[in-house]
């Protein structure tokens, strides 16, 4: 239901607006708009902009509506015309071309346009039910795009001195995040948190007014493949917040002498994102090393991390801490005090099972699928786990060219899993068994890199 000559018009209309009102600012100008206008000439507000006027050509306006003729679309209209040399399309009568996109442009067009929204609630004729606040706060954030994010991180990090701190951070712009909350089961304390969090962001100054500034740490506690991780992207996406994600085990082991800096710059990163969420994997890395007799440099850094806890802040430097462990066992009392949520994330019970099952299978095409049946047998696997076993049934039946599977095809997917999963537990055993043994030993489906996360020296 596209419509070439409303999405030309609108931006050719938003440029014209956006150039004369000084009072707006580029999260008033939709992603796909402001992202042709992006220069990265840093400025006062951060590591580039957008620069008025904005100028609609044949170029822009194609990159932004992806309409391959922009002009074709509006050339009949009234209130255009195009300049030959330039490729500029502009309005003649503006005022005309905004009733005639208040006339086409439905609410939820408007709502995706914070520059439209600011010219019709400012109009004395043209109302519209969604308020100009309404669509800025419906609208992505420039920090929040990807061109901002890798300019702030250019500007901040020399390229060859911090080359290996960049390989340790990863990134990633919510746009880019493609598991959502709406593809995962979340236990009714999951969802409890989310819910409480998204609240404490959207009312972060009224926290700070009443002085509680003690909230945003949180730390998700479960085996692997619970989705701990997915999790946290989708909180990212779902919030429009860059998500910075650090492996610990990489930061504590790679750089030795480097490490406690690492970590410095780790927190520095975020705080240069802000607002965003910090996501710690693999927090009991640490925790691993102030028990045992290591190396000075690493305990620096495990210092160095306990204080960047301390000293950072949702409420102050916008950033969200999330830390994630596998092993809650290997966590003293100095680790757990710093976070003021702990998340539990149990391995799913039958009616989860089921229901990651019915998610993960939605483009799939099983006959007779029942997906009661296969949780009832597969307690104790992990959403991981139920996606490797759906996956191996998906292959098994491409081996006889079939791309429609059966209840069958997956109950000996799960046959399978098991069997693989009693052969891995026996290598465990005979492989880095004395090891794993006096380690106390961790749940069956928990194969992780045990033992080989600090090979320093
Ligand atoms: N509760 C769940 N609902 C849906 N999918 C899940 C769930 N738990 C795990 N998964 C899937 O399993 C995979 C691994 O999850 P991940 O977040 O990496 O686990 P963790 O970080 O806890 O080890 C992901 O593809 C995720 O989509
Ligand atoms: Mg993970």
């Amino acid at each position: 239901m596209s419509d070439p000559a409303l999405d030309v018009v609108e931006f050719v209309l938003t440029t014209h607006l956006y150039s004369d009102r000084r009072d707006l600012d580029e999260n008033d100008l939709p992603p796909r708009f402001r992202q042709v206008f992006w220069t990265d000439t840093p400025g006062e507000d951060g590591p580039g902009g957008v620069e008025r006027p904005l100028k609609a050509t044949d170029d822009t306006v194609r990159t932004a509506t992806g309409v391959e003729r922009p002009w074709e679309a509006v050339s009949d209209l009234l209130f255009t015309q195009r300049t030959d040399f330039s490729g500029e399309i502009s309005l003649t009568q503006p005022e005309m071309a905004l009733e005639w996109v208040h006339e086409r442009a439905d609410d939820e067009r408007i709502a995706t346009n914070p520059t439209l929204a600011a010219a019709f609630e400012d109009h004395d004729d043209l109302e519209m039910s969604v308020t100009h606040e309404e669509a800025r706060e419906d609208t992505r954030p420039i920090h929040a795009d990807r061109v901002w994010i890798d300019a702030l991180l250019d500007e901040y990090f020399d390229e060859e001195e911090d080359a290996e701190m960049l390989d340790l951070v990863n990134v990633r712009a919510p746009e880019e995040i493609e598991t959502t909350l709406e593809d995962l089961v979340l236990t009714g304390d999951q969802e409890e948190e989310i819910q409480k969090l998204v609240k404490a962001i959207e009312h972060r100054e009224y926290l700070a007014s009443i002085g509680l500034r003690e909230i945003g740490k949180l730390l998700f506690v479960g085996p692997p493949g619970t989705g701990k991780t997915t999790i946290s992207r989708a909180l990212a996406h779902e919030l429009g917040l860059p998500f910075v994600e650090v492996k610990l085990s990489m930061i504590t082991s790679q750089y030795l002498g480097e490490t406690a800096k690492n970590v410095e710059k780790t927190f520095e990163v975020a705080k240069r994102l802000s607002p965003c969420i910090l996501f710690i994997d693999e927090f009991d890395s640490v925790a691993k090393t102030r028990r045992s007799d290591e190396h000075a440099a690493l305990k620096r850094a495990v210092n160095t991390l306990l204080k960047s806890i301390d000293d950072i802040s949702l409420i102050r430097d916008e950033v969200l801490l999330i830390g994630a462990t596998n092993h809650p066992d290997q966590l003293d009392a100095a680790a757990w005090r710093r976070f003021d949520e702990i998340v539990n994330f149990p391995k799913p019970d039958r009616e989860m099972r089921a229901d990651i099952l019915r998610i993960v299978t939605e483009e799939m095409d099983i006959a007779d699928f029942d997906p009661e049946e296969i949780a009832e047998s597969t307690a104790g696997l992990t959403g991981s786990d139920l996606r490797m076993v759906l996956r191996e049934a998906v292959l098994r039946a491409l081996t006889e060219d079939r791309m429609t599977l059966t209840q069958e095809d997956v109950v000996a997917a799960v046959e399978d899993f098991e069997e693989r999963d009693n052969l891995k537990n026996m290598d465990m055993i005979d492989g880095e068994g004395a090891e794993i043994v006096g380690d106390g030993g961790s749940g069956s489906h928990d194969h992780d890199d045990e033992g080989t996360g600090h090979t320093h020296d």
